[in-house]
């Protein structure tokens, strides 16, 4: 268990908020009393319409968290963070088989495990200033291999490492990490997901992530898929991994 966070007057940032999870994890923290959340995006102007809602207490800021100088930019602006949620995220269909597999997983990693490392590597000093609250996105595919999802799979194994990691880096020093490993959630990322995987809405998923981390869990499963599968890996690894290789051959 970790300290736990209370988000009302807190000042949180949360990376890709303008859709899907991020979004609605920036909805929450506003419904939960959060004093100002730094809302970014690549493109900055879709996060106007989160200010056109919730008003000054949403600070939009140009972020592509593949780019050094941006997250540079946004830790020099953003020092009164105490809350990070890292949920930017890339997901490219593929297979081995793909020509192009490399470059796919190149990206992927770009994203889901450079950028959460360089926005920790921006955010530490602050985070440890404030006795702050450290969040990954991660995904229930980084515990086991998804092999729909070869290598988006593995940057989420990547980027679970670096939850570990900063997690053992950090507590000691008062900031709490916690890593969210979602099943999957009704967003853009899923639209070409086979009928038979049950998704579930995103609002519900970003209120399961903050009630989580207000118990202080530091691995937060918030969704029914997400839960029942954080039992099984939890009980047998081993049995996980066979059942997600079986959808490779029966994904119906
Ligand atoms: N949906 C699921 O079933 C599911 C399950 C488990 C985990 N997750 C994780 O949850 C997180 C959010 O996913 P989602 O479902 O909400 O996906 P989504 O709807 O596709 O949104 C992805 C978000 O990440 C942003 N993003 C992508 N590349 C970026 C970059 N280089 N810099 C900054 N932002 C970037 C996107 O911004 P743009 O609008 O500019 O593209 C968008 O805001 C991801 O980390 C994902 O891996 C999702």
């Amino acid at each position: 268990m970790q300290e736990s966070t209370r988000f009302e007057g807190s000042v949180a940032l949360v990376t890709g908020a303008n859709r899907g999870i991020g979004r609605a994890v920036t909805e929450a923290l506003l419904e939960r009393g959060a004093k100002k959340v730094y809302a970014t995006a690549r493109d900055v102007q879709t996060v106007e319409a989160l200010r056109e809602r919730h008003g000054e207490r949403v600070v939009p800021l140009r972020l592509d968290v593949t780019d050094a100088e941006q997250v540079a930019a946004v830790a020099r602006t953003a020092t009164d963070v105490d809350v990070l949620v890292n949920n930017a995220g890339a997901f490219e269909p593929t297979d081995l088989a793909d020509e192009a597999i490399v470059e796919v997983a190149r990206r992927e990693m770009e994203v889901n495990y450079f950028g959460a490392l360089r926005m920790l590597h921006a955010f530490r000093d602050t985070l440890v200033r404030h006795r702050g609250t450290l969040v990954y996105i991660g995904s229930a595919a980084g515990l086991t291999n998804v092999p729909l999802q070869p290598t988006y799979s593995a940057s989420k194994a990547a980027q679970h490492s670096l939850t570990q990691a900063s997690r053992a880096s950090l507590a000691g020093r008062g900031v709490s990490v916690h890593g969210v490993y979602p099943g999957p959630v009704d967003t853009d990322m899923t639209k070409d997901l086979p009928a038979a995987f049950t998704k579930t809405p995103a609002p519900a998923v970003a209120h399961a992530i903050l009630d989580g981390i207000e118990a202080g869990e530091e691995d937060v499963f918030p969704d029914p898929f997400a839960v029942a599968f954080g039992g099984q890996f939890r009980s047998s690894p081993k049995s996980v991994e066979k059942q997600m290789a079986a959808l490779v051959t029966s994904p119906a």
